[in-house]
């Protein structure tokens, strides 16, 4: 499983004067599905349509498998594709659709029925064979795209945005079974999406992508417990991200200011070194503590005056004031809603010192 499929090496982007992909380096190992995740506009389709080889990167190099592809046409990269706009032939069959690229590179009509019925069969839809993409649901049409692209079994399948169009109930009910294919497969997977939540349910490994470059890397757990920069810790998830002062050293914590030095709090995070300029705190790590309970062992504890509820639904969040004009948001189960104090008046949390982490930028 070791082995490199997709290799990306200093690789950048322009369209005329607009650098758009800034020297990436990016190694995905076979059979690996990876995410690259970012907001609008930040060089996701350009970067799998380099790897695709419909855009020629302006710098750097693109493998596969070891071997450079700048001068590989796409048709020729062994490369599986399925876009957002999943576009089946209207005219065509189910199982038309999908032995379409086999029939284009000329394989006998016996090896296509099998590719057609084994990828059919890989996305649940033996049944929809004799059928028209009109007569298919939209969650079904996306499963045919997919079907189409994994049909001539390429080594590696490029996947653009491709459940955007579905309602959310479809669209969750598919990452689940994408998950599946992919590992049914044992095929390798580049997923783009900016549904930060969809990387995370699916991903071995998500790369984030901001203004043309990686701004982190990792797995899923990585990437959402140790964010490296306010950006990715504000994309990922909720959290609070408060600018901190006059850092200090006290083995095993940092000690650290915030509100201006109203507030003083501790981290178990190692330090780089670097000069830390924010501190990220989710809001499930921030702990309500009633009337009388101890703040659990190596938690700072604080107390603030509650500003707001918010029901959730499944869980409430609060927004408590813990100096002046600087609001944390917490979320706790719903549960708890009877043992918190009116609005308005003064609540007890607690943070544990491993769940505070520190970010230069
Ligand atoms: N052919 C092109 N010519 C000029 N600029 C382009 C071209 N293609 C993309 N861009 C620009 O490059 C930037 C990155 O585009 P890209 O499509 O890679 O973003 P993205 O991350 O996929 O965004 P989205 O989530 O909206 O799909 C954008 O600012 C876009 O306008
Ligand atoms: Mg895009």
């Amino acid at each position: 499983m070791n082995s490199i499929d997709i290799e990306l090496v200093s690789v950048s982007k322009s369209f005329g004067p607009v650098s758009v992909v800034k020297d990436i380096s990016l190694q995905i190992p076979r059979g690996e599905f990876v995410s690259i995740l970012g907001p609008s506009g930040c060089g996701k389709t350009t970067t799998l349509n380099m790897i695709a080889g419909f855009n020629a990167p302006s710098y750097g190099d693109i493998r596969i498998r070891g071997k450079s592809q700048v001068r590989v046409p796409p048709e020729r990269r062994n490369i599986g594709l399925v876009f957002q706009n999943y576009a089946l032939f209207p005219h065509m069959t189910v199982a038309e659709n999908v032995g379409f690229g086999l029939r284009m590179r000329g394989a006998s009509r016996s090896e296509i029925a099998v590719a057609v019925r084994d990828a059919l069969r890989g996305v649940h839809l033996e049944a929809f064979a004799a059928r028209y993409p009109k007569e298919l649901s939209g969650g079904q049409q996306q499963r045919v795209a997919l079907a189409r692209a994994i049909a001539p079994r390429p080594s590696v399948l490029l996947l653009d945005e491709p459940l955007s169009n579905l309602d959310l109930k479809l669209r969750e009910a598919m990452r689940v079974e994408l998950k599946e294919i992919q590992e049914a497969l044992g095929m390798t997977f580049v997923y783009v999406t900016h549904d930060q939540e969809e990387a995370m349910a699916m991903s071995d490994r998500i790369v984030v992508m901001w203004q043309g470059v990686i701004a982190q890397e990792g797995t899923p757990a990585d990437i959402y417990g140790r964010p490296q920069t306010s950006f990715v810790a504000d994309f990922i998830g909720r959290s609070n991200i408060l600018p901190i002062s006059d850092l200090v050293l006290r083995p095993p914590h940092l000690d650290f200011a915030v509100a201006d030095g109203a507030l003083r709090l501790r981290s178990a995070a190692a330090w780089s070194g670097q000069d830390m300029r924010f501190c990220c705190i989710r809001p499930e790590s921030i702990r309500f503590l009633p009337e009388g309970e101890p703040a659990p062992e190596d938690a700072n504890q604080l107390t603030g005056r509650l500003h707001r509820i918010v029901n959730l639904g499944a869980q409430l969040e609060l927004f408590v004031e813990i100096a002046s004009d600087l609001l944390v948001s917490a979320t706790l189960p719903s549960g708890s809603a009877g043992r918190l104090p009116p609005l308005g008046k003064e609540v007890r949390l607690s943070i544990l010192a491993q769940d505070v982490q520190l970010l230069a930028r």
